[in-house]
């Protein structure tokens, strides 16, 4: 506990700018409430979001806000939705399609960077899952870069993103080919050839979100520098455990799709094997280390359970 009665994460976080990218999506979601409501001493919490289908950026804040995941924070905080601040941006374009005042602002007052977004599709285009994947990890790299008070990076990366490998470890591994070569491939082929070609293309990688992410996580090795950045790999992401609410989900991925299915009495047998086990993770635990993943960035200490 610090004078102002703040534990570690909480002091880390006082008085801090936090970039939240991926914030209108599950897990962006459960991010932005969790440090709002946790970390009381947080000065802004900034996230980008995309125009999308008709949706302005202002009616997008709306809709995620009135969300039933935030009504815990606005009882427990009432002033925290006034330290929210929605961005215009794009992660798939040059300087995160934020405009000019926007990204100079952020530079200079941005401390904490949380990058969540992402497409996580498994049958996203190629050029689609490079272009919001790896580029977006490249410009968000970019931005960190450009800060002036930066104290830690979190990039959310995926435990399948190195799924070649039999066991994975805490370190970083060679990725399927270097960022150069991907760009250099894409301009090779058309969209359409790249739609056909892509399972050959991608090879040993099963899908073009963990090749993305792969990528991506070499992305932050080759071009952080001196950065404070670290990697979060979750597993599969299941419900809440227990915050703000229990068995709280907004998407049908994986895990979840089988639930739901199994639920209806529509999915009664699954084709599996005995040998693999099924890594689940609830979304709760999964934001509480991003969070505090910050922690350990900034300070060099390793995360163990008293940290949580
Ligand atoms: N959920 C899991 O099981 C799981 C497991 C392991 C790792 N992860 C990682 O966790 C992170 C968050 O995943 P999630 O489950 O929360 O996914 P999600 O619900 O699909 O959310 C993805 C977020 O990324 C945003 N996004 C996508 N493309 C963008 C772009 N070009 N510019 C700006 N924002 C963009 C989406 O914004 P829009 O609303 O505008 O589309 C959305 O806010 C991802 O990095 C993912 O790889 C998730």
């Amino acid at each position: 506990m610090s004078a102002a009665g703040d534990t570690e994460v909480q002091g880390l976080y006082r008085d801090c700018g936090v970039l939240v990218t991926g914030a209108t999506g599950f897990l962006g979601k459960l991010t932005i409430e969790k440090i709002l409501r946790s970390c009381p001493g947080v000065r802004t919490v900034y996230a980008l979001v995309r125009p999308k289908r008709g949706i302005s950026v202002d009616q997008r804040k709306k809709i995620v806000l009135d969300n039933v995941v935030f009504d815990r924070m606005k009882r427990e905080r009432p002033d925290s939705v006034d330290k929210i601040v929605f961005v215009a941006g794009d992660c798939s374009s040059p300087r995160l399609g934020l405009s000019d005042s926007d990204y100079h602002h952020l530079t200079q007052h941005v401390n904490i960077v949380l990058h969540l977004a992402a497409t996580v599709r498994f049958d996203e285009h190629l050029k689609v899952a490079v272009d919001t994947n790896v580029k977006g990890t490249m410009e968000v790299i970019a931005l960190c870069h450009d800060c002036v008070s930066l104290k830690a990076a979190v990039f959310v990366s995926t435990a399948y993103s190195n799924c070649p490998q039999d066991v994975i470890k805490e370190e970083f591994y060679e990725p399927p080919m270097s960022v150069e070569e991907t760009l250099a491939m894409l301009n090779k082929f058309t969209e359409h050839e790249l739609a056909i070609l892509s399972p050959k293309l991608i090879e040993p990688w099963p899908n073009t979100y963990v090749f993305s992410k792969a990528i991506a996580e070499n992305v932050v090795l080759t071009q952080r520098k001196d950065l404070p950045v670290a990697i979060v790999r979750p597993s599969m992401v299941i419900s809440t455990l227990k915050e703000p609410i229990m068995g709280w989900v907004d998407n049908m991925y994986g895990p979840i799709a089988i639930a739901i299915g199994v639920g209806l009495g529509m999915v009664r047998v699954i084709y599996s094997s005995e040998e693999v086990i099924m890594d689940i993770i609830p979304a709760d635990m999964v934001t509480n280390c991003v969070i505090v993943s910050a922690l350990a960035t900034n300070t060099g200490q390793r995360l163990n359970e008293q940290t949580f």
